[in-house]
């Protein structure tokens, strides 16, 4: 059901490396995860990366929830699509990724991410990010904008996180930074993966 979604996103990670889709998913379920984001506990400080525990709020002040199945609820369901781009990555271009991680996150007003890559190249474990967006009314006077460079720190791009909005790229190829949230933001950031944990 998502096959044009994933032929879209295959041809930009060749072409450009990285995609910014709007409205990339069902309404319905964008919705439900927002509501899930919004309105469930559970939510921890954010370390800087795994393997890494460290929580250092000067680099990163976000709250996460890991995603996991949820007998065919909204979390399933978007780890259907994900799956399914796995899948499809590894069929056409032979990522071998073998492994999609994602948790919830927010942002407090306040809080940002500094300027930093997803993947470290001694580790090169994360292959593909992706950040899904859901924040209804979201304004550029809100803050909170994903601001993209490449890896020579050419300014690509500046994404509002509105509701919807899908952003994926090589994890080892953009450093990338979350500006200062002047409302709640919420999202779902992942990572497709190499290694097996
Ligand atoms: C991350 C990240 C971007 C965003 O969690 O690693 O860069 O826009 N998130 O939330
Ligand atoms: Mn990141």
């Amino acid at each position: 059901m998502y096959q044009n979604l994933y032929e879209k996103i295959t041809d930009a990670l060749v072409e450009e490396g990285y995609i910014v889709l709007d409205n990339a998913l069902d309404i319905g379920l964008t919705q439900e995860l927002m509501h899930l984001c919004k309105n469930e506990g559970g939510f921890v400080q954010a370390g800087i990366s795994d393997g890494d525990a460290q929580v250092d709020s000067s680099i990163r002040s976000n709250v996460i929830r890991w995603i996991d199945h949820d007998n065919g609820g909204a979390q399933s369901k978007f780890l259907e699509f994900t799956q399914g781009l796995q899948e499809y990555l590894n069929r056409h271009l032979f990522l071998g990724l073998n492994y999609y991680e994602s948790h919830f996150a927010i942002y407090e007003i306040g809080n940002f991410y500094e300027k930093h890559y997803d993947s470290f190249s001694n580790y090169k474990n994360r292959i593909v990010s992706t950040v899904f967006y859901l924040n209804e009314e979201w304004h550029s006077e809100d803050g909170g904008e994903l601001l993209i460079w490449n890896n020579e720190d050419a300014f690509l791009d500046r994404i509002i996180p509105s509701m919807g909005t899908l952003v994926v790229f090589l994890s080892e190829q953009f450093p990338h930074e979350v500006v200062v949230a002047k409302k709640k933001r919420y999202s779902i950031a992942g990572w497709f993966r190499v290694d097996k944990i």
